[in-house]
């Protein structure tokens, strides 16, 4: 698997949320948020895409990003087994949009209703919506834009795109663009449920990485904070970033990952992210600083990593949940003993042993995994 939507997970999370739908309990596990920081066209929307493994985020030289991006990635079951004429709008798609994935759409929040299945249209409508917001002269707005994607293959999850950490205003800028980007970044990553890529270019130096800096500020033990080194490819000859992955740079307890996302000339000539990403592996198999450590290196390894990190979630979550309806059951057994009823009280012993069960499925998958992840922490 070449994204964070780890199908593994997907169906682990899917059967859970299962087990609270058939009990009326709607998403009981809140799973982190990721969010991109770093200095201004480090490669964080670039990221971001690599991630999701779909193309639709505006990317380039200069301040692309200029407005917060709000990205909730929903999971929802494939429609192709449903039996036709169940929707007339989407059967009308198919006949006018050959190429088009009917599983898979995104919705603005900004554009109720009108869904958008060419992930080509997502992105000019992200540009659009950001221009109409900030003026064309690359202003900024904390205005955040909500976008929905839906698919099967998705995890239901939230991620972040963030402008960029600039020091000089330019264009329509506002004099103090430092302070108010970085307002913007605080606000997403002091969330204690967000997951921090502190994205840093690999051709500049560490130790001024804007990104870093703002993550240890709210994550000061590094807990919740990844490394992620990109441009690897642009480095200069005979320079690596081996000594920052060895942790004796600025040592991060889960460390660094170093990527290589498509250049400009790239995303001029429309490279496609499958075709990116076998570039990428070839780079660092055999690259001569990295060859011996290719299998921690690359966006397949940074997904597994944060496939591994909402698993060690879901674990933590699992215990409480169980307790809170452990404690509620308790509760209502009383209340339903003065009533003479225990009608309530034993579906909320089902409930308990549904996940009970569900947890001894899982247990082996969730135990593995972490410890897979303490196994990477430096
Ligand atoms: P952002 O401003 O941090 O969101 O950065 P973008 O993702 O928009 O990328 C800025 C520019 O850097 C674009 O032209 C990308 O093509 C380029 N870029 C990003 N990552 C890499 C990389 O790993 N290698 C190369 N060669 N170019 C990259
Ligand atoms: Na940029
Ligand atoms: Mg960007």
């Amino acid at each position: 698997s070449i994204n964070v939507n780890d199908p593994g997970l997907i169906t682990l999370v899917n059967k859970l949320q299962d087990v609270f739908a058939t009990v009326g309990v709607q998403n009981p596990i809140d799973l982190p948020q990721i969010v991109v920081v770093g200095s201004q066209s480090s490669g964080k929307s670039s990221v971001l895409e690599n991630i999701v493994g779909r193309d639709f985020l505006p990317r380039g030289t200069g301040i692309v990003t200029r407005r917060p991006l709000v990205l909730q990635l929903i999971n929802r079951p494939g429609t192709t087994n449903r039996t036709n004429g169940a929707n007339k709008e989407e059967d009308e798609m198919k006949q006018s949009d050959v190429g088009a994935n009917l599983d898979e759409w995104g919705e603005f929040l900004h554009i109720p209703g009108q869904k958008f299945y060419d992930f080509n249209k997502i992105r000019d409508e992200i540009v659009r919506e950001t221009d109409a917001k900030t003026g064309k002269n690359q202003g900024i707005s904390p205005q955040p834009i909500g976008l929905r994607i839906y698919s099967p293959n998705v995890l239901t999850l939230t991620l972040v795109d963030l402008p960029g950490l600039t020091k000089v205003p330019v264009g329509d800028q506002p004099k103090d663009i430092e302070r108010q980007i970085k307002d913007m970044v605080l606000k997403q990553i002091s969330k204690t449920n967000s997951i921090i890529l502190a994205v840093t270019a690999g051709n500049t130096d560490l130790a001024n990485s804007d990104g870093l800096k703002l993550a240890r500020e709210v994550d000061p033990e590094g807990q919740r904070t990844i490394g992620v080194l990109t441009k690897i490819d642009l480095m200069d000859e005979g320079t690596n970033v081996v000594d920052i992955l060895a942790g004796r740079v600025i040592p991060l307890r889960l460390g660094y990952v170093p990527v290589v996302n498509r250049g400009q000339r790239d995303i001029d000539n429309r490279k496609l992210i499958s075709s990116a990403l076998e570039h990428e592996k070839a780079f660092f198999e055999n690259h001569s600083a990295y060859r011996n450590k290719h299998a921690y290196c690359g966006t397949p390894y940074l997904a597994r990593k944060l496939n591994m990190i909402l698993m060690m979630h879901i674990k933590q979550t699992l215990p409480d949940i169980k307790s809170r309806i452990s404690s509620s059951l308790q509760k209502y057994s009383a209340e339903l003993a003065t009533l003479g009823d225990s009608l309530l009280g034993n579906s909320a012993n089902i409930i308990l042993n549904i996940i009970t069960e569900f947890c001894n499925e899982y247990r082996t998958v969730l135990d593995g995994n972490n410890q897979e992840l303490s196994s990477i922490e430096l």
